[in-house]
């Protein structure tokens, strides 16, 4: 993030937040399209009502900047389509949920541990946070019973294995491109 304000810094890392919360309701939307499981159907319009707040409340932190937020045309997300391909099963996109789920709050628990975070956005992180375990285990559970309705019960499993391996490619990139700025 060479040649950035410490503001301009903070800025961008909400709008990839902000980004990711989007993306990820995005998800949501299409997997409501592709099922009709009324339990999944039920944590699903639940789960998205929590992702678009998400994003509001990133939004809000940096309007409170002074700021708008910044596109982002090359974040987590859109490199693990780019990898991954369109997800064509509906445990393709369960799986995906929930490997971009763990990644989000891995990453939002590593920001509460640094130094000098503001109140207002430890606020924001730890409301965020606070929901994304339901989340993930919501997912999990009922996708792997999904799985074994449909007499494949390893299906989500496999897809999982999948996207936690295109994860960690993504994740070697993007630590890569961090370490290069600060040169
Ligand atoms: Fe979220
Ligand atoms: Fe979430």
């Amino acid at each position: 993030m060479a040649g950035l304000t410490p503001l301009e810094q903070e800025v961008l890392v909400y709008s990839y937040y902000r980004d990711a919360e989007l993306r990820g309701a995005n998800l949501l939307f299409r997997l409501m399209r592709m099922i009709d499981d009324p339990e999944a159907l039920m944590n699903l319009t639940e789960h998205l009502a929590d992702e678009t707040r998400h994003a509001w409340l990133w939004t809000q932190r940096i309007k409170e900047l002074g700021a708008a937020p910044v596109p982002v045309d090359d974040g987590y997300q859109v490199r693990i389509g780019k990898k991954a391909g369109v997800p064509k099963t509906v445990f393709d996109l369960f799986a995906l949920t929930v490997v971009v789920e763990q990644r989000a709050l891995r990453r939002y628990q590593q920001h509460l541990r640094r130094e000098g975070v503001s109140e207002r956005t430890r606020e924001v992180l730890e409301a965020v946070t606070k929901d994304e375990g339901w989340h993930i285990d919501w997912i999990r559970k009922r996708a792997r019973e999904l799985a074994e309705q449909s007499g494949d019960p390893e299906s989500m499993d496999r897809a999982l294995a999948r996207y936690r391996a295109i994860d960690e490619e993504v994740m070697a990139e993007l630590d890569e491109k961090e370490r290069t700025l600060g040169d």
